[in-house]
């Protein structure tokens, strides 16, 4: 018989690691972890290592490693039954009664199941018959949504004034109805109170098919009530973990490779009326990796098709940047973006079953692509911009677990990202122009100017601005405070010319006294000279384009800063660093 989770959990919880190990191993702390002496193999300079944190323990000398419970096995040579028995004494818990324990799950779940089995199939028959109920039929009629529809998804309806309940109590405790979330007790009059009620409901079920929770939307629209409820979470129902018709759906995964997962009950719905059955929702919470590891038990593409509006596609994002990290080779995960305000059954009732099919053969982006034509829209085509793109992608791409795929969806990005930089781009489109000297000259101009950083290009646009707005900034020379300069040549002459705006009453160019060379490469490198050029006296764009120079400066600082501190925790793993990486890019985040 199998522990439960929760009381395996409750004893390491209850225990460190280091407190088990150093029952039997001299340890010392060194930095996050503990260190000592092997007990798996003689030794005279330590190689077994500790992590409380991450809640195993490694030997470098032998490759052991596990948990506490893998180390009192090994140790003690204890099977895995007596090691539990062991820690639970040590931790003062109560060893665990198997039987019992597991014959109460048993009896709960027997009864919570058959009171949702009655309760589904009551509502349901009453929705189909009941004459009293002809507001709801009328509703789903108005949605188009006829009897055999209703029929397949068991779909019911909680009238106002259902007296079923009463049958249910002469039947079951009351603690036995409150445990299933189908009821509540009223705070007046202490009396349960079905929570559906008003409310179309649709069944969820496990995937061998029984009802476990339900999710009831109001047919009247009233703004006190939520358009949609569900179950809360009980024993046997936990939201992350379940999806809305996959019980019916996966019977599909012999004939179908892919899977659409959409937001709401009545997309699911709607595309089965329309004859597409492979799909499921995600009951109105984010999508977890739980549930994407469970569709790919049984689909190898799975079509993520949320609604056409913001929040859809915030929820795409988040899932989209979620559910790349588990990405497995051999599967697909891709998005299909509807138009503007519908959503899956909105379209699909418009628009027919073959126009969706093809639709989504055609607009759907796979993951990678989706990830990065997000990245890409908030971009804009200056090289600190792209730097700080560029190292987007790549911790979305380092993220993914599976080396292969990580090592493909870099690829994808960075070839991407190499389409898009500027002078390169400059190049394509003076292609098409034919002008080849010209091309010539880009292409020469693309390699010199390889030759700066992208931080060092960006400070030439800085110096290019001052010497050629030097009235505007005159004016508001307080603009010029706490500009972050990186290279001692661009610095030296920022603070000359910030000097020299203090002081002079009008300050021409002449009056600067600067290099001619440096003004040279400044004028012929600075990228921004072409943004500029039709600007320069419109005081508000120039001030515009000084304030995004200066944030794209001070990000590049707080990006060297982070870079340094991430390489130096790599190291030393220490508190203060940590804290000080998580402060920084928390500020990175918000510039
Ligand atoms: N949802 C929820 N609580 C709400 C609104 C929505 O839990 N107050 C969840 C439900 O699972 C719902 C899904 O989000 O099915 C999608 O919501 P929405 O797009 O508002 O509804 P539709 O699916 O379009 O439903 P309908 O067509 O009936 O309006
Ligand atoms: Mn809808």
């Amino acid at each position: 018989m199998k522990y439960p989770k929760e009381y395996l959990d409750e004893i390491k919880s209850r225990l460190k690691v280091s407190t088990v190990v150093s029952k039997t191993v001299d340890l010392k702390k060194r930095g996050k972890e503990f260190v000592g002496l092997s007990p798996f193999k003689n030794e005279k300079t330590p190689s077994f290592t500790v992590n409380d944190e991450k809640e195993f323990y490694h030997c470098f000398a032998t490759s052991e490693h596990g948990n506490i419970f893998d180390f009192v096995m090994k140790t003690q040579n204890l099977k895995f039954g007596e090691a539990v028995r062991y820690l639970a004494n040590v931790a003062g818990m109560q060893p665990y009664m198997f039987s019992k324990q597991d014959e109460e799950r048993e009896k709960k779940w027997k009864e919570y199941s058959m009171i949702y089995s009655r309760y589904v199939d009551y509502y349901h028959n009453e929705l189909l018959k009941n004459e009293t109920y002809s507001n709801a039929r009328d509703y789903l009629k108005n949605r188009s949504l006829g009897k055999e529809i209703v029929k397949k998804f068991k779909i019911g309806f909680v009238n106002y004034n259902s007296t079923f309940i009463e049958k249910f109590k002469d039947e079951f405790k009351e603690n036995a109805l409150l445990e299933t979330g189908l009821f509540y007790i009223d705070d007046k009059n202490n009396k349960l109170v079905e929570r559906f009620r008003n409310r179309i409901i649709f069944p969820i079920n496990n995937l061998s098919g029984q009802p476990i929770a339900l999710g009831g939307r109001i047919i009247e629209k009233k703004d006190y009530l939520a358009k949609y409820i569900n179950s809360p979470e009980t024993n046997f129902f936990k939201k992350g973990s379940n999806l809305y018709n996959l019980d019916t759906a996966r019977k599909l995964s012999n004939k179908s490779e892919n899977i659409y997962l959409v937001e709401g009950y009545m997309d699911v719905v709607g595309l089965n009326k329309n004859e597409i059955e492979n799909v499921v929702a995600n009951l109105g919470t984010s999508l977890t990796d739980k549930q994407i590891s469970t569709l790919n038990q049984f689909f190898d593409d799975i079509i993520i098709c949320f609604d056409g509006d913001e929040s859809g596609y915030k929820a795409a994002l988040r899932a989209a940047e979620n559910s790349i990290k588990d990405l497995q080779p051999d599967k697909q995960i891709s998005f299909l973006f509807l138009p503007e305000n519908e959503d899956p059954d909105s379209y699909v009732s418009k628009n027919g079953k073959n126009n969706f099919l093809d639709f989504s053969k055609n607009s759907k982006l796979s993951i990678h692509q989706f990830i990065f034509n997000h990245y890409k829209q908030q971009t804009s085509n200056d090289p600190s911009s792209l730097a700080i793109f560029e190292k987007k992608l790549r911790n979305i791409a380092n993220s993914i677990k599976d080396t292969l795929i990580k090592k493909y969806v870099l690829e994808y990005f960075l070839e991407k990202i190499s389409e898009l930089t500027p002078h390169q781009s400059q190049i394509k489109k003076k292609r098409y122009t034919k002008k080849i000297k010209s091309l010539e000259v880009t292409k020469k101009h693309f390699k010199e100017s390889k030759q700066f950083s992208g931080v060092e290009l960006k400070e030439f646009s800085l110096i290019y601005l001052m010497i050629n707005s030097l009235n505007i900034l005159q004016e508001n020379i307080n603009l010029l405070d706490n500009i972050k300069i990186f290279t001692d040549e661009n610095k030296t002459i920022f603070n000359s010319i910030t000097e020299k705006l203090k002081i002079e009453e009008k300050l021409h160019l002449e009056d600067l006294d600067l290099d001619n060379q440096i003004i040279d490469k400044i004028n012929r490198f600075a990228p921004i000279k072409h943004i500029l050029k039709n600007k320069i006296n419109n005081d508000f764009e120039v001030i515009e384009i000084l304030e995004d120079i200066k944030r794209d400066l001070n990000n590049y600082d707080l990006e060297f800063r982070i870079q340094e501190l991430e390489s130096r925790f790599s190291k030393d793993f220490s508190e203060d660093t940590f804290n000080e990486l998580k402060e920084l890019k928390k500020r990175q985040n918000i510039n």
